[in-house]
């Protein structure tokens, strides 16, 4: 079987688990926990990050911290995965979904500007950006979006670290970025997330609501209801251990895109996401275009590869039906159809990337 994409533990992982077992810190106090949230913030430009238990709940943070709740709207793309959008929902509000670009995926910037200059009211507070598969839209386009109209952005980078637009990295723009380390992404903690923020007045409430709101731990004192979503020690350590072979893996990502990229054009009717000028990606899961998407999934799978079709558009899914959902040509119905993203784990071998090459190439 060739995987999608798993995680690469063969760092000092198990070194660094065993010391937490060993010392008895494993769970949300330790100093593999602080440890983490600096590296992830200094390796992606930010001054300060709160680790989460994963990044489904730092978005929610995020959202509830902005004060985000009922009758306020979040705009959010339309292809993304259901986290983002279910994060917006946690706190009652509703998400207005906009197409994507039908060549990079990420969130329209013209159609959401022209939503905005037509359709702004007060209720909208704030965006959603998301680096779809580690690809980044103009992220300074959007900030200027957001200042003329005052909104929030709370960049969803889960699946872009190791991403720079203009030598920047991604998700460090807005008011607060997450990044996901869930077991498919290009590190992982098992599951978990970091909050990264330039502001420390978000951090210390960030800290101080994803651990229960306790002010003090004697007298059990709470000033405002909290979360128990602090990741604990025995997962940071894991994460401490992958963040030292970022650069490796980073490294190897670019290079399984480089080989699909090279292997895989002018094949049938193949097409790649592009990648806008100044963006840098993490080349996180390879993903490409062809009308033959099922027919390639289904032999794939017959040859024990795994692979798998784009998310389901938000406007698709039962519970978002009702919500606004901004476009023009649908873009978001054709990318769902017809994308497949294909293995691109870390540790796959020459051996593996030429036979998904090759199967594929035989559907043809
Ligand atoms: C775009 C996007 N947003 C949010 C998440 C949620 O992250 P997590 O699984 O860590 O909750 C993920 C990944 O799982 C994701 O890919």
């Amino acid at each position: 079987m060739i995987p999608l994409s798993i995680p690469h533990l063969a760092g000092n992982e198990l070194k660094y688990v065993t010391d937490c077992i060993e010392t008895g810190w494993v769970s949300s106090a330790g100093s593999y926990v602080t440890k983490f949230e600096e590296m992830v913030a200094d390796f992606s430009g930010n001054t300060y990050g709160v680790a989460a238990v994963n990044g489904t709940s730092g978005l929610h943070l995020a959202m509830h911290m902005l004060g985000i709740g009922i009758g306020d709207h979040v705009i959010v793309p339309n292809i993304t995965f259901i986290a983002s959008a279910n994060a917006v929902a946690y706190t009652k509000a509703e998400p207005i979904f906009i197409d994507v670009n039908p060549d990079t995926w990420q969130l329209d910037l013209d159609l959401l500007e022209e939503y905005l200059y037509n359709n702004y009211v007060p209720s909208i507070k704030a965006i959603m950006p998301v680096h779809v598969l580690g690809n980044m839209c103009d992220m300074d386009r959007v900030m200027s979006i957001a200042r003329k109209f005052n909104l929030h952005v709370i960049e969803d980078s889960s699946e872009a670290l190791g991403t720079y637009y203009n030598n920047r990295h991604a998700g460090s723009w807005g008011d607060m970025n997450v990044f996901s380390f869930n077991g498919n992404k290009i590190i992982t903690t098992g599951g978990g997330g970091v909050i990264c923020t330039n502001n420390e007045a978000y951090a210390k409430r960030a800290k101080h609501l994803s651990t229960q709101s306790k002010v003090n731990p004697e007298t059990y004192f709470h000033d405002e209801i909290g979360f128990n979503y602090r990741l604990v020690n025995v997962l940071a350590a894991i994460g401490v251990a992958q963040m030292e072979q970022l650069p490796e893996f980073i490294k190897k990502k670019k290079a399984i895109d480089a080989y699909y990229r090279n292997e895989l054009k002018g094949v049938g009717d193949i097409k790649f996401q592009k990648v806008q000028n100044g963006v840098d990606p993490n080349c996180w899961l390879f993903t490409f275009y062809s009308e033959k998407q099922n027919e390639i999934l289904k032999t794939l799978k017959e040859h024990s590869i795994i692979a798998r079709p784009f998310w389901t558009p938000m406007n698709q899914l039962p519970m978002f039906q009702k919500s606004k959902y901004i476009t023009e040509y649908d873009h978001s119905k054709n990318i769902h159809k017809n994308c497949l993203s294909i293995p691109s784990s870390v540790n796959l071998s020459d051996k593996e990337l030429g036979k998904v090459v090759q199967v594929i190439k035989n559907v043809f």
